[in-house]
């Protein structure tokens, strides 16, 4: 029997990447491909969709090479950006606009117009998402309003809308099927929790035409097959996800209780609640953490909208760092943050405040201040980040016992061992930090009946981890935590 690989589409906010993986677990070979981003207005962010398209598909073939051919690939998991909206041509294959990214802020104003009509409660009741323009729906709709090209396709029937994964996999497909996973529905806000397909009130609130979307389907399964022309064969397509459920997934978080945090561009906590709906009382969003056999399994999420992107603001746009390793060896060189305290809201704030008006501040500047207190506020800034999630998480009723971290973030020792010091709580951290691409291969792993569940494919595929233990004093923690409500009320 030849040793089949399982290769992973990763397609992240700020690159794409294929990712090899052997059945235990460990990573065979890795492509990646920066993606341009586009801010044609503040407040607005987009992508061109045939660049992620065209990058993919680079990624893709170069691991399908490094395998040793289509035949060595027992099957493709992907996972990507969530809410991000793609308009594009059935007839032609072509994209209709650039994509709206889950970041970008226009449809503020209409969230606002429909939330002061009252529809704030049903839209929560039954999708657990709140009235913000992160969400697809309302991106959908502003497509169809101010893109001629879109509102023409959709009046000829030519129009297909769907998130990032449906847009691969019509390109993986040659148009072949439309397919949307559960997980990645919830995020649209035209999919009810425990509702099968695209719910007709919502659809109607938003004037979204079902005849557009995918079809939603399991997380795991034979979903598609790629055509034969890509890559020399056809490959089965055996896993989707949305990348934050895929990491809840590649970190363990099977049961109930268990809650990870990633810190890539935005930060976003999900905590399992198993195949009960969740409904939070304090702003956190429910949503579908995987569907299999037709079955759902659900996560309470606050998402932050700024994480690793406020790092790479500090590095590219104010030119304060070099490099994003840096930000520890300046946190590390200062005993303390003296006084200097970052909000940073600089695309509106997320859960669990959901203000997308609100901008950043850096409040407590003096002459002594440097490079290294901003550097080290930053850092800060994701521990109060994801307190304020803690919180908001335990009034709910769902008390972090530890927390286990990744994305590209986490590598930064003292930033993890700061959320371990002011949450008061275990950080565990996995050695292999890609944990959204490895819970992809494990769905893509299950999908193909390599592992029989998603508790088999963890047990043969998640390796070692690293346990940060909390050692701040009290008074430490109080200081900091009123300073940063301080500045947090001047936003
Ligand atoms: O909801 C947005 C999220 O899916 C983006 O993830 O990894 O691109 O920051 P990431």
């Amino acid at each position: 029997m030849i040793d089949q690989s399982i290769l992973v589409l990763d397609e992240g906010t700020t690159s794409t990447r294929a990712m090899l993986f052997a059945q235990d677990g460990s990573q065979r070979g890795v492509a990646q491909a920066e993606l341009t981003q586009h801010y044609p207005r503040s407040g607005w962010v987009e992508h061109d969709a045939a660049e992620i398209w065209d990058k993919t598909l680079a990624c893709a073939r170069d691991m399908v090479e490094q395998a040793g051919g289509p035949d060595r690939i027992a099957a493709i998991g992907i996972t990507n950006q969530r809410e991000t909206v793609v308009a594009w041509d059935k007839a032609t294959g072509e994209p209709l606009h650039r994509a709206i990214v889950w970041q970008d802020r226009r449809t503020a104003d209409f969230c606002a117009q429909l939330k002061n009509a009252g529809h704030e409660d049903m839209v929560r009741a039954k999708t657990g998402l709140l009235l913000d323009p992160y969400f697809s729906g309302t991106k959908m709709r502003w497509l169809l309003d101010n893109a001629p090209e879109v509102a023409k396709a959709a009046k000829g029937g030519r129009l297909a809308l769907g998130t990032v994964e449906s847009w691969l996999v019509w390109k993986l497909t040659r148009g072949n099927s439309h397919i949307t996973d559960a997980s990645n529905a919830s995020r649209t806000m035209l999919m009810a929790l425990d509702g099968e397909g695209w719910d007709d009130e919502l659809c109607d609130l938003l004037g979204v035409p079902q005849s557009a979307l995918p079809a939603i389907m399991d997380c795991a399964g034979e979903l598609s097959t790629t055509h034969a022309d890509l890559f020399g064969a056809p490959i089965p397509i055996c896993g989707m996800a949305g990348d934050q459920q895929s990491a809840t997934i590649g970190q363990g978080c099977l049961s109930p209780g268990d809650t990870k945090a990633t810190y890539g561009t935005g930060a976003f906590v999900l905590g399992n609640t198993g195949t009960q709906v969740p409904h939070s009382q304090h702003r956190m969003l429910g949503t579908v953490l995987y569907q299999l056999g037709g079955e759902r399994h659900y996560a309470i999420e606050g998402a932050v909208f700024v994480s690793g992107s406020l790092i790479k603001y500090l590095r590219d746009t104010l030119g304060l760092i070099g490099s994003a390793a840096e930000t520890e060896e300046l946190a590390r060189s200062i005993p303390d943050n003296g006084g200097v305290v970052i909000v940073p809201a600089l695309s509106g704030l997320g859960a669990p405040h959901w203000r997308p008006e609100a901008r950043g501040i850096i409040s407590g500047l003096g002459f002594d201040t440097g490079r290294a207190h901003i550097a080290r506020a930053a850092l800060e800034a994701m521990a109060h980040q994801t307190y304020d999630l803690a919180s908001a998480f335990a009034a709910d009723g769902a008390e972090w016992k530890s927390l286990k971290i990744d994305g590209g973030m986490a590598a930064n020792e003292w930033m993890a061992q700061d959320i371990a010091d002011l949450l008061d709580i275990e950080v565990v951290r996995p050695d292999f930090v890609e944990t959204t691409a490895l819970g992809a291969a494990m769905l893509a792993a299950v999908g193909a009946g390599l592992h029989a569940s998603l508790q088999d494919a963890a047990a043969a595929m998640i390796g070692a981890a690293k346990t940060f233990t909390p050692g701040m004093d009290d008074d430490v923690r109080a200081t900091r935590l009123k300073e940063w409500d301080q500045a947090l009320s001047k936003v």
